[in-house]
């Protein structure tokens, strides 16, 4: 298959994001991947794959009146190769709180960091580079430096990056984690595996709390779920009753003006707001269970 790669560099973090996404959304012909990463602080650079090449004059009229920061963009043919492998060599190492998060090709280079989780681009989400959830690495991280978690549940796993992260920081803690994807749970059982955690991150398929095995281990002292707010929403009644009175629970997946509401909903069922952070519009809250 032809492979065409886009590269166009922008100045920072706020010009680079709208190109990805404007480059994401259009369809003239439809990108095959969009990756946004830092070069050298503070520029950006974003990289797009095509399999048949776009018009350069499309894209400087798509990109028309963004401002100033942006380079020119340039076009390349790639070589015949692997683009599985292409597309996950393009995914560098992200650092999140006390976590980096890296695939297989940069094994060599964090064999002996004990804070790193290898995660390759698959069919699951959650490699860490998406905001939702490096903010929750970043909660949690928060978290572990005052608090003692025993029984963990990572609640919309992906590749269970968040249920490896609980098992890598809190050493004596159990780690429930579910997706309602057959395949994010076969991927998480294999990342488990992988990054030698799975004695202590047990595994499930499940729609929300809806299963035997999330039910018999509960309470539990921390729910990390970054599911979208609707469900977020539809769960604040279950979330309560799955946590231990103190118990805190790690919400993301959600856009800035979705935050009011969802604090809203879990302050009704008896969280209180710990904490709220922001990363690219995206934001996650950090709330505690007032009730018993
Ligand atoms: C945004 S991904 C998060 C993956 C990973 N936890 C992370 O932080 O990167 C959301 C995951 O939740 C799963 N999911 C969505 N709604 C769910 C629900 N009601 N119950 C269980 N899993 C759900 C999806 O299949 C998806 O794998």
């Amino acid at each position: 298959m032809p492979l065409y790669k886009l590269r166009i560099e922008a100045a920072d973090l706020a010009t680079g994001r709208p190109i990805a996404d404007l480059l994401e959304a259009a369809s003239t012909p439809p990108a095959l991947a969009v990756a946004l990463f830092e070069l050298a602080p503070p520029t950006y650079v974003v990289e797009a794959y095509y399999d048949q090449s776009p018009s350069l004059d499309a894209i400087a009229r798509l990109l028309d009146g963004l401002g100033a920061g942006l380079g020119g963009p340039v076009l390349e043919a790639v070589p015949d190769t692997n683009w599985v492998a292409l597309s996950q060599a393009a995914l560098p190492p992200i650092s999140a709180g006390r976590f980096i998060v890296h695939g297989s090709h940069d094994r060599a280079c964090f064999a002996m960091h004990r804070r790193a989780i290898e995660i390759e681009a698959g069919e699951a989400f959650g490699t860490g580079h998406n905001a939702t959830t490096a903010l929750c690495l970043e909660a949690l991280s928060e978290l572990v430096r005052t608090r003692r978690f025993a029984h963990v549940l990572d609640l919309g796993c992906g590749t269970a990056i968040l249920a490896i992260a609980a098992a890598r920081a809190l050493p004596d803690a159990r780690v429930l984690a579910s997706d309602n994807d057959a395949i994010a749970t076969a991927i998480g059982r294999d990342n488990a595996r992988l990054n030698r955690v799975a004695q202590r991150v047990e595994i499930v398929t499940a729609t929300g709390f809806a299963h035997a095995r999330l039910r018999r281990a509960q309470p539990f002292d921390l729910v990390l779920a970054n599911i979208l707010p609707g469900p977020l929403i539809a769960l604040a009644q279950q979330m309560r009753r799955a946590l231990a009175r103190s118990g805190v629970a790690v919400l993301s997946g959600l856009l800035d003006h979705q935050v009011r509401e969802v604090v809203q909903t879990y302050r009704a069922c008896g969280f209180r707001l710990l904490r709220c952070t922001r990363s690219g519009g995206w934001a996650a809250l950090t709330l505690l269970n007032t009730r018993a």
